[in-house]
């Protein structure tokens, strides 16, 4: 009888999320379920998360980075995000990081400039956190480092070190230029770089696309706005 009604839901929930598909489908756009007990643990886990915290990324996005920092466990090296906000997507990280160190960057005055290229939607002081509210968010987490100041002039610690999983959110052109300057060459091979924004910031998008021109990766487009990069 139970095993009758467990189905029985399975099919009501496989009919209903595929009659939404089709209704959105008319808008490019769908939804994406997670059924089975793990993926559902751990997308209620992400999404209270992003509740507490403010987060900007959708729970699909939070998703994709949780299980890219878990792909990365046995990738040596350190673990790196640019562009914390309010700590949300760090605090995602956190969750899948072990005891692995974490640094995590932002001049905590929001954006810190704007150019041409980039979408008129976003503008300097964006995006203000600050520091004791992060600080307060992650402080159950072990080895996590904190740098205030616009990146890279905040690097200088972490310049001798491997990285195994980065995120960049940082909005902007010049800002996602710098992050690849930097990380790119300090990634271990095997390791992953993700930014939000590739779709839908036109900074952030042709900064990837300049800086990826003469490289062997490959920019991995996913559902939403983020891009990955595996590197060889
Ligand atoms: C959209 S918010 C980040 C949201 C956060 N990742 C989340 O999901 O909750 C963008 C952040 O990037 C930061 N930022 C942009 N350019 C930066 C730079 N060059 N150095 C440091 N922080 C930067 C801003 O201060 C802002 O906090």
């Amino acid at each position: 009888m139970t095993q009758i009604l467990i189905n029985a839901k399975a099919k009501l929930r496989m009919s209903l999320s595929k009659t939404v598909n089709y209704i959105l489908s008319s808008q490019r756009a769908t939804i994406i379920s997670y059924n089975d007990k793990y993926r559902r643990d751990i997308f209620d886990r992400l999404n209270r998360i992003g509740k507490e915290t403010d987060l900007l990324l959708c729970p699909s996005e939070a998703y994709t980075i949780f299980m890219a920092v878990k792909a990365t466990e046995k990738i040596k090296g350190d673990l790196a995000e640019v562009g914390i906000y309010k700590g949300g997507s760090s605090r995602i990280i956190c969750e899948a990081k072990g005891l692995r160190t974490l640094h995590l960057f932002d001049t905590f005055e929001g954006i810190p400039e704007v150019s041409s290229i980039d979408s008129r939607q976003f503008f300097a002081g964006q995006y203000a956190g600050t520091f004791d509210e992060v600080k307060e968010n992650l402080k159950n987490y072990e080895n996590v480092y904190l740098y205030k100041g616009v990146f890279p002039t905040t690097s200088d610690p972490i310049k001798n070190k491997r990285f195994s999983f980065v995120h960049f959110d940082v909005d902007t052109y010049l800002s996602t230029k710098e992050c690849l300057n930097f990380f790119y060459e300090r990634m271990s091979k095997g390791g992953i770089m993700i930014s939000h924004d590739y779709n839908g910031a036109e900074g952030v998008r042709r900064a990837f696309q300049e800086f990826f021109t003469d490289k062997p990766e490959h920019i991995i487009e996913i559902a939403n706005s983020q891009c990955m990069i595996l590197k060889f």
